[in-house]
């Protein structure tokens, strides 16, 4: 068997996150200037399964993990995915520019990349939904009760429109999306903050579902804002859904400061992205004053900051299922 490898993006939810959890809409796109590579290397001498991180700098052996073990859990869910009864000995690598629990897909991009890769090294080749299915299993480990949406935009690797239980869309863009992602440094787990919603929907039922509905019906908005190619309209739902995650209970001071800087540079708009309590935000800004915004957002308390797009896409690229 030969090596094997698959690259996975990183991704933002540009609308919706926390909302999708509850099936409202939300819109996603990935990140192709952050990504997860996993190489799966044949052990012709046995050894067994070896996993080595070099983002985390860890070496594991899976038989020496237990069962409640991300990569354990992982490749158990792979093998029963596919119906077969042992995995054969290999070496996984793994590599990732995709900061942890930030916001910007780590987990589901080794969800992703994994299925693609040990099915692939495996000779199975597997079709995008099928994939994508394994991976939300997976996600299942990292986030017990997940909406989907990460595994989907970063299995499809195209901008997308989501709703629990549904196919999802994907986004026909025309105009390319200039991006610019800024980090409070400060991390948040994702499961932590979905069960403080929901321990909020449970206190207060009516008020959380009217902001989660709200929420739920600016994605519906910004997907038509977005294949339309209207950024200034993109940007005041961007706030707008901000506002919404800042009534949640989900941002901090550090996100709402970032959001600000980002306006007052001149971005179309901003919000949190992902989880929140911590993490990253997003801007859609104009070209021409990129690099203002970025060096006002390091100036203010970012600790890091880089650019993406949501490229332009030929429509009838797309065929989902
Ligand atoms: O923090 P992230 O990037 O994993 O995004 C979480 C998005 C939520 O809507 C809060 C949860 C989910 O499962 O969709």
């Amino acid at each position: 068997m030969p090596a094997f490898t698959y690259t996975a993006p990183g991704k933002s939810i540009l609308f919706g996150e926390h909302a999708v959890v509850y099936g409202f809409p939300a819109i996603a796109v990935p990140l192709s200037t952050i990504s997860m590579k996993i190489t799966i290397y044949p052990q012709p001498l046995g050894k067994g399964i070896i996993i080595e991180n070099l983002k985390t700098l860890e070496t594991l052996y899976l038989e020496n993990l237990e069962n409640q073990n991300q990569y354990s859990y992982a490749l158990t869910t792979i093998k029963n995915s596919l119906n077969i009864d042992h995995l054969p000995a290999m070496k996984i690598r793994i590599i990732s520019s995709i900061p942890i629990a930030s916001g910007l897909g780590s987990s589901a991009a080794f969800s992703v990349s994994i299925s693609r890769a040990v099915a692939g090294f495996l000779g199975y080749n597997l079709t995008l939904q099928r994939i994508n299915d394994i991976a939300f299993n997976i996600e299942k480990f990292q986030h017990g009760n997940p909406s989907g949406l990460d595994n989907t935009v970063i299995a499809y690797e195209k901008p997308i429109y989501f709703k629990r239980d549904a196919a999802p869309k994907i986004l026909h863009i025309k105009t390319p999306i200039n991006l610019i992602i800024a980090d409070t440094g400060i991390r948040a787990l994702t499961k932590d903050v979905v069960s403080m919603v929901k321990k909020d929907y449970e206190n207060h039922p009516n008020k959380t579902m009217e902001i989660l509905q709200k929420i739920g019906s600016i994605s519906n908005s910004a997907k038509v804002k977005l294949e339309a190619g209207k950024h200034q309209d993109i940007g005041e739902l961007m706030l707008e859904n901000h506002s919404l995650l800042q009534q949640l209970g989900v941002s901090i001071p550090q996100l709402d400061k970032l959001v600000n800087i980002a306006v007052k540079e001149g971005a179309f708009g901003a919000k949190l992205c992902g989880g929140g309590k911590g993490g990253n935000i997003i801007a859609v800004v104009p070209p021409g004053i990129k690099k203002q915004v970025k060096h006002s957002l390091l100036k203010g308390g970012a600790v890091s900051c880089f650019y993406s797009k949501i490229e332009k896409e030929n429509a009838n690229e797309y065929n989902l299922p």
